[in-house]
């Protein structure tokens, strides 16, 4: 966290911070060296040296060699690391006063004592540096082979989002993932302990197990999904979080129609670390890297181009005309250039991929001009929290070196929740901006909802149309244009720009042209076995796209022969059911699953894992549990009932049935052929078959 001390730094400070610096720089430099480069005597720099190794900020090592005087090597320790970042803090902070001082004595205004809040505002303007949690590559080589030994935590998608902003400054004042008491502040009044504005707890999740493993102080190292590893961290602090309590402040309700509550619930470990991070070395991306930039990057770009005032866009959807409107009139108002800063981290589950997007909005950068706008990719992983969310933005931005950034209508909103109302108010998120604008040190430009006008052939907002009476206003919503891309209807010119439309028809061909997958849940015994064979033959009579059936069965043997029926391993065998079904669907197949699926919030899963790629059907196939007893067709009810086998579905062991699926199919008294029928008619009627 911030560091809050402003005094001056005393020698020993000054004379730890070299020799850590130094060390910093270059690793393993000989004591002469050492000596003459931070100007002490070799007696001087070696009690240094052996204080500096009883505080932990230095590992001291033998070298090899015929030289009696250069019997060890130094290099610097996390912990040394993490010293030196919070040591240049103090520096920074200290050399302000003295400016401030300096500027007083010349201009005969008196500073007083301005809060450090203020003179680091003043100093992080667009034009200044901004301190990152990187050690430099030299010392980067050498933590990276101390931290092979070091207990390793493989970090998740969206931990490796929050630790690359943690790292490049992005999330500063932040110097690590939050410490139990800075969470408590943050979720409680968005202040960490210091009282710093913070909206969004940025913690490190991790299973029970692993938290049990640690002890308090001990470093560990932090690896991206391959086993890079890309920093350590101290872990300080590792807890338990009352994750209800975190839903209902940060996000407004503990309702799990919230995509970050339910990732809250569902996907984020139970215990929480927290501590200081070094870096090692930034998340490795392939796709767009010309069009990456970090804090520092951007800083320096908009020195160069002179830049002083910069309004930013912040963006997780393709860019249509009313947006291109909305970014000219905002920077037009805030006599700004214009940064379209897009999110291809983690956005809302069912949003256009990134790939596609970007391709999009370098189609629409043509049409802005070039001397006055940019466009960098920010990898943040959003937590679509409304009004906390926008606050979040703008710190983020500020740290990007942005003055004014746009917060239009519903920003960051997830959309309805568990009871079909808005989890937010359409301006909740410019209301709650406005009050921290001030602190933030960075001006919103707010934006009402703008529609086109025909008869004036331009966007307007909403609420400034005077004459609504006299005029045709017209409007294409998300879901409208979602609908008309599903079906291949026409998408006017006056709504979006033929490049982006051509764009997206490409990753989003007619639904008829989409891979789907078909997901039968029920029973044992229910009939989702036989339905899903039927719905397959009649698929495949049609012909046009590959079928693979997924049957609890099939998939028991061949993907899950290991597990058996605990929950956990039953979300196992669902959630690998799942990824091979949103292969399929990806690549245009139709799957067709039918395991049991119990639990919800796993078909929830699963079902997001899919609808990036295509449809998701769930059909519940409600045959009563009396009925599939009766019918017993493979003898396990009785055993069930007898006690010989565990864990049973209905008998002893769970059955969450499905609150909205697309389709529920009574099999009592009806045939195969027609609950088959009964799905391939739902597939017609959600324009996934074309029926002919
Ligand atoms: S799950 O819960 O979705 O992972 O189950 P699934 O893989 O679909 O189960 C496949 C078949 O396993 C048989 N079986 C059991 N079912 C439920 N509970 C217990 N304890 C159990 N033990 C074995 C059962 O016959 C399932 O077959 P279906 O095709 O559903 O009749």
């Amino acid at each position: 966290m911030p560091s809050q001390k402003t005094s001056p730094i005393s020698d020993e400070e000054d004379q730890l911070f070299r020799l850590l610096r130094h060390l910093d720089m270059a690793p393993d430099a000989s004591q002469r060296t050492i000596s003459s480069a931070i100007g002490v005597s070799l007696g001087r720099l070696n009690a240094q040296l052996r204080s500096a190794s009883e505080a932990g900020f230095i590992k001291v090592s033998q070298r090899a060699g015929p030289d009696k005087r250069q019997r060890f090597a130094y290099a610097l320790t996390t912990r040394g690391a993490a010293e030196k970042i919070r040591l240049t803090d103090q520096f920074l902070a200290a050399k302000f006063l003295e400016y401030q001082m300096l500027h007083a004595e010349l201009t005969g205004i008196r500073p007083g004592l301005t809060p450090l809040s203020d003179r680091t505002t003043f100093m992080q303007n667009n034009l200044a540096p901004i301190s990152e949690l990187y050690v430099s590559s030299d010392s980067a080589q050498k933590l990276k082979v101390e931290a092979a030994d070091l207990v390793s935590w493989d970090l998740t998608p969206r931990q490796i989002c929050d630790l690359e902003l943690l790292m490049n400054g992005g999330f500063a004042p932040l110097k690590g993932f939050l410490t139990e008491a800075d969470y408590d502040g943050v979720v409680e009044n968005m202040r960490t302990a210091d009282g710093t504005l913070w909206p969004m707890p940025i913690t490190l999740d991790v299973s029970e197990e692993f938290a049990s493993k640690l002890e308090e102080g001990q470093d560990i190292a932090l690896r991206d999904q391959e086993g890079v590893i890309l920093a350590t961290m101290t872990v300080t602090d590792n807890w338990t979080p009352n994750k209800s309590k975190e839903a209902e402040k940060v996000f407004g309700a503990d309702d799990e129609a919230h995509p970050a509550v339910h990732y809250l619930h569902n996907t984020a470990g139970n215990v929480y670390l927290g501590g200081p991070v070094t870096g090692i070395q930034t998340p490795m991306h392939y796709d767009f890297r010309a069009r990456r930039d970090t804090p520092n990057e951007l800083r320096a770009f908009f020195r160069k181009m002179g830049w002083r005032k910069v309004v930013a866009f912040q963006t997780r959807n393709p860019l249509h005309r009313a947006h291109q409107e909305l970014t000219f009139r905002a920077a037009r108002e805030a006599q700004a250039n214009l940064l379209i800063h897009p999110v291809v981290g983690m956005t809302k589950p069912g949003d256009v991929d990134h790939f596609t997007r970007v391709r999009c909005y370098e189609a629409v950068l043509d049409k802005y001009p070039a001397s006055t706008t940019t466009m960098s990719l920010l990898p943040l992983a959003m937590r679509m929290a409304g009004p906390r969310e926008a606050v979040w933005h703008g710190l983020i931005r500020k740290n990007y070196g942005v003055t004014h950034f746009i917060v239009g209508r519903d920003h960051a909103g997830p959309g309805s929740n568990s009871a079909g109302e808005d989890f937010y108010g359409p301006y909740d998120a410019q209301e709650l901006f406005k009050e921290h604008e001030e602190e933030m040190g960075i001006e919103m430009v707010p934006f009402k909802h703008m529609v086109y006008v025909e008869e004036r052939a331009q966007y307007e907002p909403n609420d400034e149309i005077e004459d609504k009476d006299n005029v045709t206003i017209l409007n294409i919503s998300g879901t409208e244009l979602r609908r008309r891309l599903a079906e291949g209807l026409e998408i006017p010119e006056w709504f979006s720009f033929p490049e982006v439309v051509a764009e997206l028809r490409k990753t989003k061909p007619p639904r008829a042209k989409q891979g789907f997958t078909v997901f039968l849940t029920g029973f044992s015994g229910s009939g989702k076995s036989t339905i899903a064979n039927a719905v397959m033959v009649k698929l495949m009579e049609m012909g046009g796209r590959p079928v693979t059936l997924l049957d609890g069965d099939i998939v028991r043997k061949n993907l899950s022969s290991e597990l058996g029926f605990s929950k956990e391993h039953r979300d196992l065998n669902i959630q690998r059911i799942g990824y091979v079904a949103s292969e399929i669907t990806k690549n245009g197949g139709i799957a067709i699953c039918a395991p049991i699926a119990p639990y919800a919030a796993t078909r929830r899963i699963v079902r997001e894992g899919i609808e990036q790629y295509g449809a998701f059907v769930e059909v519940h196939v409600a045959t009563s549990i009396e009925e599939c007893e009766r019918r017993d067709r493979k003898g396990l009810y009785k055993l069930a009932r007898e006690g010989k086998i565990k864990e049973f579905t209905g008998i002893s062991d769970p059955y969450d049935v499905p609150k909205n699926p697309e389709l529920s199919i009574d099999t009592e008294g009806t045939d195969v052929d027609n609950c088959a029928h009964q799905v391939i008619l739902k597939l017609e009627s959600l324009g996934l078959i074309n029926g002919n």
